[in-house]
């Protein structure tokens, strides 16, 4: 009778040589496709064909045409218009004062936090409406914000925004934005595509939806500016901030927020 030959299914090592291989074939494919890319922090679980996609470096705009949002990413869905910066009357002001007795206990008395909650006060109403909405939808994470979100309406998101606008800004911006200040902040970096703080954020220009930074406690805006940069905070509409801080060095990121931070401890007491 003959011997099996060495490339037959009649051998058993060839047999045993042939499943070892495929096993480790595919027990290597699932730790380099889907379980590593599944601990990076931007994973979202969409079947192996995206997982194969990803690890290989294909763009996901060519895997992908769903938008972000539909993706479950964390983004914002609020359109904003410019209806949302109005001033509110002044019965919502009202309404909305008595609403903020729930917000007083960390944003304080006056809409000036006295811990490391950003302040409320005079702050541009679209700005609260839009972070209440985002909280609202699960696209800003903070447990709290989230829970006491979910349980506004529509109308009492409106209204605080309206009693917050119609408090004083106690800490207003420096009159001339002079050479004092830092570079990112006055002029931005052109080599590095960053525009300056000051053109969006108040000051020479304020940009729908940009949030007021003066006076802010400076671990907050540390804390913000870094959750950008890592991506863990994805609800800037069209990236805007990301694009700015994932340029940012972490000294440059010091030096900002304790320049916009720079009044609030001397007033704080
Ligand atoms: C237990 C403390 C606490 C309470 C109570 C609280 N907040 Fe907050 N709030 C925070 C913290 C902390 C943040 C920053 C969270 C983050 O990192 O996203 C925040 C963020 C916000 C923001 C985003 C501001 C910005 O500049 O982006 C708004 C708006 C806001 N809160 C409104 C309210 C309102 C309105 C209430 C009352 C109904 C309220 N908060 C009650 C702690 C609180
Ligand atoms: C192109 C316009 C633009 C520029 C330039 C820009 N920002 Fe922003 N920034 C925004 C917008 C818009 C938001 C609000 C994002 C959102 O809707 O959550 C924001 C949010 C922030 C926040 C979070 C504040 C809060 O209370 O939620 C911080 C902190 C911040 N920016 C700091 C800076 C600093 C510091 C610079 C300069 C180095 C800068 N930004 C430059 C547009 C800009």
């Amino acid at each position: 009778m003959d011997e099996p030959g060495v490339f037959s299914w009649q051998n058993p090592w060839f047999r045993w040589s042939v499943s070892a291989l495929a096993v480790m074939t595919v027990a290597s494919m699932l730790v380099g496709f889907v379980w590593l890319p599944s601990v990076h922090p931007d994973f979202t679980a969409r079947g192996l064909w995206e997982s194969l996609c990803r690890a290989a470096g294909v763009p996901s705009s060519w895997a992908d045409q769903t938008p972000a949002g539909e993706r479950g990413e964390r983004s914002t869905a609020v359109v904003l218009d410019r209806e949302m910066a109005r001033a509110g009357a002044r019965d919502a002001v009202g309404r909305g004062a008595t609403l903020a007795l729930n917000c007083t206990m960390c944003h304080g008395a006056q809409g000036q936090s006295a811990s490391n909650a950003p302040n409320l006060a005079g702050q541009y109403p679209e700005v609260v409406i839009k972070q209440l909405l985002d909280y609202k939808a699960g696209v800003r994470a903070n447990a709290v914000m989230e829970a006491l979100a979910r349980s506004m309406s529509e109308r009492d998101i409106r209204d605080l925004a309206a009693y917050y606008a119609s408090l004083p800004k106690a800490r207003t911006a420096p009159t001339t934005y002079d050479e004092t200040l830092p570079a990112l902040v006055r002029v931005g970096d052109p080599l590095r595509n960053i525009a300056p703080c000051i053109s969006c954020h108040g000051g020479v220009d304020q940009k729908l939806g940009a949030p007021w930074l003066e006076g802010m406690p400076r671990d907050y805006l540390v804390a913000q500016l870094k959750a950008f940069a890592a991506g863990e905070r994805r609800n800037d509409p069209h990236g805007q901030m990301r694009a700015v801080v994932r340029l940012m060095t972490a000294e440059e990121i010091e030096e900002v927020s304790t320049f916009y931070a720079r009044k609030g401890s001397a007033l704080r007491h």
